[in-house]
């Protein structure tokens, strides 16, 4: 049992500890359990949290909303256009009042400074919803999906195909060095994460029993993998115009039935969401009037298909939400 983790920012995975990530989990897990069995769990009840946008959301957003209700709290929503932050009042000022009116800020946007910034000044718990640079609360979404299928985490082998430099990419290899799962980033090679940040996860990796392997080999990089894992190809944030680009870098990367096969055979599809696997979208539409593709990051039939657990993920970033803001908070 590691020790509490009262009054804590949720900023970034490595500034927490194998035991804490775990608590957080175990967390989740009751949390879950309560949530399914129709348990009222007001534990937080008189506290009040606001969410702060920057970017767009659907999960993580609505993950916040529901977990705050369920724990009893009030939730305020603000999005780009409905605060003064960055364009009338400056992030310190901001983060100051905030933290006079709530008992924890949400925080969804751009750089990770900004962030640690706001966690610096509230005075109460911040909570990054993502950067550009990480997205902790979508991991332990991710592993708590991992365990529910395998029934462990430790040791098995976690792919991620595509733009192995992204949020979402980061995060990953941090959660897996902190937690013993072998990762593996699978992408061209000028499109690989940060140096400084695999020598870091290197040196976690190596204490947990664990490697971080970067391949631009898409059959040794996905050969038994228990878990092949993807994100869209161009991120919030990122220019439209990087899209031509990014198909033609990444397509080798896409997750399809031949990646699927060469995985071990009870493998698992992980997706954090928003994907582009079908023409159900406008970008998916605009993309294939442009350059033909039907499908980009993941084919809608990998997508669909019953090793596809993405909507269980879905799910539990709302379990793992509850349970970093009920530990930070309580
Ligand atoms: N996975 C994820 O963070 O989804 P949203 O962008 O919808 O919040
Ligand atoms: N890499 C994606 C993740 C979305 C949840 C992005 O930042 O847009």
């Amino acid at each position: 049992m590691p020790r509490s983790l009262s009054g804590r920012n949720f900023l970034k995975l490595l500034d927490f500890t194998t035991e804490e990530i775990q608590y957080l989990l175990e967390l989740a897990k009751d949390f879950k359990r309560l949530k399914r069995t129709n348990t009222p769990h007001k534990y937080l009840t008189g506290k009040n949290i606001v969410l702060l946008f920057e970017k767009t959301s659907t999960r993580t957003r609505c993950s916040f909303e529901v977990a705050g209700n369920d724990l009893g709290m009030g939730v305020t929503y603000l999005d780009p256009a409905s605060s003064q932050m960055g364009n009338k009042e400056s992030l310190e000022d901001t983060a100051k009042v905030l933290g006079r009116m709530y008992d924890g800020i949400e925080y969804r946007g751009f750089d990770q400074n900004i962030v640690e910034n706001l966690g610096r000044y509230a005075g109460v718990p911040v909570w990054n919803g993502l950067t550009t640079e990480f997205h902790p609360t979508q991991m332990l979404a991710d592993v708590l999906t991992i365990e529910e299928n395998f029934g462990r985490y430790k040791g098995l082998k976690m792919v991620f195909m595509g733009d192995a430099r992204n949020n979402v990419a980061n995060s990953l290899m941090v959660v897996s060095a902190k937690l013993g799962i072998n990762f593996v980033a699978c992408g061209p090679k000028d499109n690989m994460p940060d140096e400084k940040l695999v020598a870091t996860c290197r040196e976690i990796a190596k204490e947990n029993g664990c490697t971080i392997t970067l391949t631009d080999d898409v059959k040794e990089g996905t050969k038994n993998a228990d878990v092949i894992y993807t994100d869209i190809w161009v991120s919030m944030g990122e220019a439209a115009e990087l899209w031509e680009k990014r198909i033609k870098l990444l397509s080798p990367y896409q997750v399809n039935d031949e990646v699927m096969a060469n995985a071990n055979p009870e493998a698992i599809f992980l997706h954090c969401l928003p994907s582009f696997h079908d023409l159900e979208t406008s970008i998916g539409r605009e993309i294939h009037e442009k350059f033909g593709l039907k499908e980009m990051e993941v084919t809608d039939k990998v997508f669909r298909s019953s090793q596809s657990k993405v909507f269980d993920e879905a799910e539990n970033r709302m379990h793992t939400i509850k349970a970093v803001m009920y530990a930070t908070l309580k």
